[in-house]
């Protein structure tokens, strides 16, 4: 089997993800995730965005003093004011990355920035520049990268590579792009930027078409080295790709997709659960990995398929991604009160009847799977409620 190239996985749950609209978190709610990101070994914690308030600083100061094994990342403006926050925050950090960003559409720079195509050249090389002066490692985002002009963006890395960017994110900023546009952005600009072998590449994908996995997938095969994620997929509007569904595509297809990440697949769902809870944002029962149908089997056949071999549906082992708990100890052993206990952990209240009628469905399923997940008991008892 041929060698495996290594992807970074940047985590920016506690930036973009906190941009989702009622997402906003704590420092403690923050400290407790980026402990589960250091567990989980994510390269890179973007932590918050320095300047946007005293509690964004204070959080990011936090996470870079207390995090020692990922590097901590704070995002700025392409202003220097911006910049030297970030940097004050980073001091304690073991390993600090400043995160420097400024449109390079035509739309942005018109309307939003109204620069003309040559001022955001020079801002980005003094941006770029200044932030070298106070760290070595800084990453450059052009954003809304997919809708711009691709000679112009030729002319953007160049001069960031120049000025001393050591990673350069092509964001997908608007989930705009399809995976053909996505990778072919990215060859276009290793065919042409001559020092762009001096950087590493980085995805960015926001998923307002359902793209935004698929996309970074994509930018892999366009030399893209590190991708950008957040946990259960948060993010602005749609959201942002998902770590989870990232790492296991990664992990079972490795065949499709030669690419390794140091993740420990066996936290995810610990994360996903935490960044749930915090947030207040539920999974959706059918999401991919994380959402509570992701390894239940509700029919016969399936369940018959899986008591004879595991694989016939399950493409990954619950276990990999975490999902074990006490769910392994319920089985055709358990008696009704191991049941109503587990019923009560699962926040759910039967009336005798429906009570009586999933209990005989869990004995059912214990007779041909040997081992039942909270995730069989949710489908038992949803299907119960709403069949009756
Ligand atoms: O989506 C985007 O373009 C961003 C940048 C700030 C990196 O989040
Ligand atoms: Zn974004």
């Amino acid at each position: 089997m041929s060698q495996k190239d290594m992807v970074k996985i940047f985590d920016t749950t506690l930036r973009d993800g906190e941009q989702s609209p009622g997402a906003s978190m704590t420092i403690e709610e923050k400290l407790r995730i980026a402990d589960v990101l250091e567990a989980m070994r994510v390269d890179v914690i973007e932590a918050g965005f320095a300047i946007a308030s005293d509690g964004d600083f204070e959080c990011v100061r936090k996470i870079a003093d207390r995090i020692k094994d990922s590097t901590i990342c704070s995002l700025a403006r392409a202003a220097l004011g911006d910049i030297d926050r970030a940097g004050e925050a980073l001091k304690g950090a073991n390993s600090g990355r400043i995160h420097t960003f400024i449109a390079t559409s035509p739309l942005h720079m018109k309307y939003k920035l109204n620069m003309s195509p040559e001022e955001v050249l020079e801002a980005i090389h003094a941006s770029v520049s200044h932030a070298r002066n106070l760290i070595d490692d800084v990453e450059w985002s052009a954003e809304d990268a997919t809708r711009t002009d691709l000679d112009f963006l030729h002319r953007c890395v160049d001069t960031a590579i120049k000025a001393g960017a050591t990673t350069i994110n092509l964001p997908d900023t608007v989930g705009y792009s399809t995976p053909d546009e996505y990778r072919h952005m990215f060859e276009s600009v290793f065919q042409n930027v001559a020092n762009a072998d001096k950087a590493i590449f980085s995805t960015h994908c926001h998923n307002d078409l359902g793209l935004a996995v698929a996309n970074s997938l994509a930018g892999l095969d366009g030399g893209a080295r590190q991708i950008e994620c957040t946990i259960n997929g948060i993010g602005e509007r749609a959201g942002n790709a998902a770590m989870e569904e990232i790492v296991m595509a990664l992990r079972t297809r490795g065949d499709a997709l030669p690419y390794e990440t140091n993740i420990q697949s066996q936290e995810i769902m610990r994360a996903s659960r935490l960044v749930s809870t915090v947030t207040g944002f539920t999974v959706q029962n059918n999401k991919a990995i994380v959402g509570a149908n992701a390894f239940a089997h509700e029919s016969g056949i399936h369940q018959d398929g899986v008591l004879k071999h595991a694989e016939t549906y399950e493409i990954m082992t619950p276990e990999s991604v975490g999902v074990t708990e006490s769910k392994l100890t319920m089985g055709k052993h358990s008696g009704r009160h191991a049941f109503a206990d587990k019923l009560e952990d699962l926040g759910y209240e039967l009336g005798d009847n429906a009570f009586q009628e999933c209990f005989k469905r869990f004995k059912a399923l214990g007779d041909r799977k040997k081992n039942i997940y909270d995730e069989d008991i949710v489908a038992i008892v949803d299907d119960q409620v709403s069949t009756s």
